[in-house]
């Protein structure tokens, strides 16, 4: 096994660390306090090529492989996991998703601008009642010839404000469970269609999280995304890939975190001497840095199964579910390093450790992620 990154990958590494430095950091505690994200800065994103980098280059995207996604992904949410969050949703749920199971026409018309960055898509599963238990779904889609009537809530949905385009998750006929299950795309603008409140949250602050309510919308049949009632398995494969992303996420959390730490170890004095060369912080950086490493050989293998076509289900779960739990205990560690300063907003750790909570939620909490591991294992 090579774990060698090429040429390419230390390239892209590289730019999205430079991005994140020149163009995340500045600002960065503002738009957390704040709960805000200016159109500008997604504008930047999308021209860096962040928003489809995997969407083939004939729909308008970047091409690269998985990754090269976790490289991004880690390196932006070092920084911002409010940015990395919205690269996530749109790449790993709403292209992916219409690359994979939309057709050609579906393709031109919402694929290409979304992987060029130059729209915005959301996700949308998570109702009130149906979060984890995904089929339980409320929101309707009654099939009325040529188009469906859809109606219901969806909440906390990345991007909700922000997006054009949103992939939509409804229950068409009831008797047949998780089979009478399809996806819709919505345009922003569809009659009946609202935005509701943004929510306000722990962490990912700078993230648009908005519910959306649905009265009456009048879907085209032709909107529907691949065969009658394939829609819940359409989500359930979607989110293998987007685990990959979230474990990405918070493995950047982790190492963010633990660089502050380093670096803040370097320069902090106590007891006569800079606090590096305590054992008590030599230890625990020695831990953080163990369980990163771990977190990333995790990513790098649910990341390289999808780019062979092998089935990634298991593995995507289980850098989730690694990741995300060493996000939290790093980005803990971290604040215990700077002590008190690791407290106030100016040292960056306290909003890692607000960001890190979400990545043991979204995407399959890690109840979840045990469940699909478990079943994975049993089956096998
Ligand atoms: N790929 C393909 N098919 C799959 C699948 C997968 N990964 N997982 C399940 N299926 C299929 C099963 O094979 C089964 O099909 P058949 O009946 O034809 O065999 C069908 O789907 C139903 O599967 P289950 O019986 O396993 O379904 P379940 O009700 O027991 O639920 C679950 C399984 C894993 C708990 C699932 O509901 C789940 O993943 N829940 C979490 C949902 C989630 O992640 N929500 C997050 C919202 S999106 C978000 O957070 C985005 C954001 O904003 C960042």
């Amino acid at each position: 096994m090579n774990f060698q990154l090429t040429e390419e990958h230390l390239m892209i590494q590289k730019m999205a660390r430079d991005f994140a430095q020149s163009e995340l950091l500045p600002g960065v505690i503002e738009r957390d306090e704040k709960q805000y994200f200016p159109q500008e800065l997604i504008k930047k994103m999308g021209e860096q090529g962040f928003l489809g980098m995997m969407v083939d280059p004939k729909y308008g995207g970047g091409g690269l492989d998985t990754i090269s996604y976790v490289l991004v992904m880690e390196e932006l949410s070092k920084i911002d996991a409010s940015a990395s969050v919205m690269v996530s949703v749109n790449n790993s749920l709403v292209c992916w998703g219409l690359e994979t199971f939309g057709n050609e026409e579906q393709k031109q018309k919402y694929l290409v601008p979304l992987a060029k960055g130059e729209k915005i898509g959301a996700f949308c599963l998570s109702e009130p009642e149906a979060g984890s238990d995904a089929t339980s779904q409320k929101t309707t889609a009654i099939d009325c010839g040529d188009y469906y009537l859809l109606n219901g809530t969806k909440n906390w949905i990345t991007n909700g404000n922000n997006a054009s385009t949103y992939l939509v998750i409804a229950q068409t006929d009831k008797e047949k469970g998780h089979r009478g299950i399809n996806c819709l795309i919505v345009e922003k603008g569809m009659e009946g269609f609202t935005v509701g409140p943004k929510e306000q949250k722990l962490g990912i602050r700078g993230s648009d999280t908005h519910s959306l309510q649905f009265n009456d919308v009048k879907v085209p049949k032709a909107n529907r995304i691949g065969e009658d009632g394939i829609g819940f398995k359409f989500a359930m494969k979607t989110l293998s890939g987007g685990r990959i992303g979230i474990a990405a996420q918070a493995l950047g959390i982790a190492s963010g975190a633990y660089e502050l730490a380093l670096k803040y170890s370097k320069i902090r004095k106590a007891f006569g001497t800079e606090i590096m060369n305590h054992q008590a912080i030599q230890f625990k950086l020695a831990d953080m840095a163990t369980q990163i490493d771990a977190a990333r050989l995790l990513c790098f293998k649910a990341a390289y199964e999808k780019d062979m076509g092998l089935d990634y289900g298991q593995s995507a779960a289980m850098a989730k579910l690694y990741a995300s739990r060493v996000a939290n205990y790093v980005a803990s560690e971290a604040i215990q390093i700077h002590g008190g300063n690791g407290y106030v907003k100016e040292y960056h750790v306290e909003r890692l450790f607000r960001d890190a909570k979400i990545t043991e939620i979204y995407e399959g909490t890690s109840e979840i992620q045990k469940i699909v591991i478990s079943r994975s294992i049993l089956n096998a």
